[in-house]
């Protein structure tokens, strides 16, 4: 009798393992063929228009090229860097929750004169929010209070980043949100995600900069219709003197009569990667969006591309 039923609780144990890997088969095949219905339905243009300074996003909105990062800017010093940058021209800002900073960028931007419609603003939602993103983005658009987001990061893959991301899809249909996008995912992340979610990201946000350039992730984001955006061009607070007075970089700098921190911002341009350097300085600032006016060569662009060393600046 014992043997008995020993023996159907075997072939029971048996049948569900199988039914388990048949069912991880299937969707693996499944995610797959959707990832290859994703690549073979690519149809917008991502190419960089330098008259405008703006590239149209596969949402159907316009982003400026080139903006201003908020990183370590709060308070008083954040709120002044974002009525500097609006002051330069700036139109491009990427703020996060993890910044502590959305209620002075959103201050800042209803004290200036430029008109709402005019100003593209980025924000992210971060892991610790992902099992409640209602709340996490109520919180984005309260704290914000600029009526709309334009565009909404999940800030790091995480525990329940599709649910969250999901959340976010709302939000894109009831015009609370326009574009959405992810940062510091890369091609197997990206390749288990997409299949997973309705509305394609318009953007990725990753670590770009000459001493770390991800050159096999660009093309690949690229490839799909996404937007790529850099984080630390001049390789983050602590890293940038040794990038700004690299050689190379400085010898292109004087052919031009132009700075290395402008080097930089353009040779990202010409990879059609959006820079978003951060600054408190208002020359700097200024600085950043002076790199309209003279075009990187082939050979320059090879002589940065050679200085790679997939040296990461952060651990994400
Ligand atoms: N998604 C993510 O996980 C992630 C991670 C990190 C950063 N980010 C985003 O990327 C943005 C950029 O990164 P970051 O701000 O940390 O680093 P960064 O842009 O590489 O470097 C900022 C540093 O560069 C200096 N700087 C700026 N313009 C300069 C110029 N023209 N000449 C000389 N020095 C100049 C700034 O000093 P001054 O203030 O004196 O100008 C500051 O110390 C962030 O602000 C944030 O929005 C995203």
């Amino acid at each position: 009798m014992n043997k008995k039923i020993t023996c159907i609780i075997g072939v029971i144990l048996v049948l569900v393992v199988i039914f388990i890997i048949v069912f991880l088969l299937n969707k693996d095949e499944g995610d797959n063929k959707k990832m290859d219905n994703i690549k073979e339905n690519v149809s917008n243009d991502i190419t960089f228009d330098f008259d405008t300074h703006t590239v149209l996003l596969n949402s159907g909105y316009k982003m400026p090229l080139n903006g201003i990062g908020t990183y370590s800017l709060t308070g008083d010093v954040c709120y002044n860097s974002i009525r500097s940058a609006l002051d330069s021209g700036v139109r491009l800002i990427d703020t996060a929750y993890m910044y502590n900073n959305e209620e002075e960028v959103g201050r800042a931007i209803r004290d200036s004169n430029v008109p709402r419609e005019e100003i593209f603003v980025i924000t992210k939602i971060y892991p610790t929010q992902y099992d409640n993103p209602e709340q996490a983005i109520e919180m984005a658009l309260e704290k914000l209070d600029i009526g709309y987001i334009d565009m909404m990061l999940l800030h790091h893959p995480g525990e329940g980043d599709v649910e969250a991301y999901k959340a976010m899809e709302k939000y894109v249909e009831e015009g609370k949100i326009r574009s959405l996008g992810l940062s510091n995912w890369y091609v197997e992340e990206l390749e288990e995600f997409l299949p997973q979610i309705d509305i394609m990201p318009a953007l990725v946000q990753n670590e770009i900069h000459p001493y770390y350039q991800e050159n096999d992730v660009i093309p690949y984001i690229q490839s799909l219709g996404i937007v790529v955006e850099g984080w630390y061009p001049f390789g983050g607070r602590g890293h940038t003197s040794e990038l700004l007075n690299d050689e190379v970089i400085v010898d292109i700098a004087n052919n031009h009569n132009v700075s290395a921190a402008q080097v930089i911002l353009r040779w990202n341009l010409q990879k059609g990667v959006v820079v978003i350097p951060g600054s408190s300085n208002p020359k700097h600032i200024k600085e950043n969006t002076k790199i309209y006016d003279f075009e990187l060569t082939i050979d320059e662009m090879n002589r940065i591309n050679a200085l790679d060393r997939n040296e990461k600046h952060d651990w994400y």
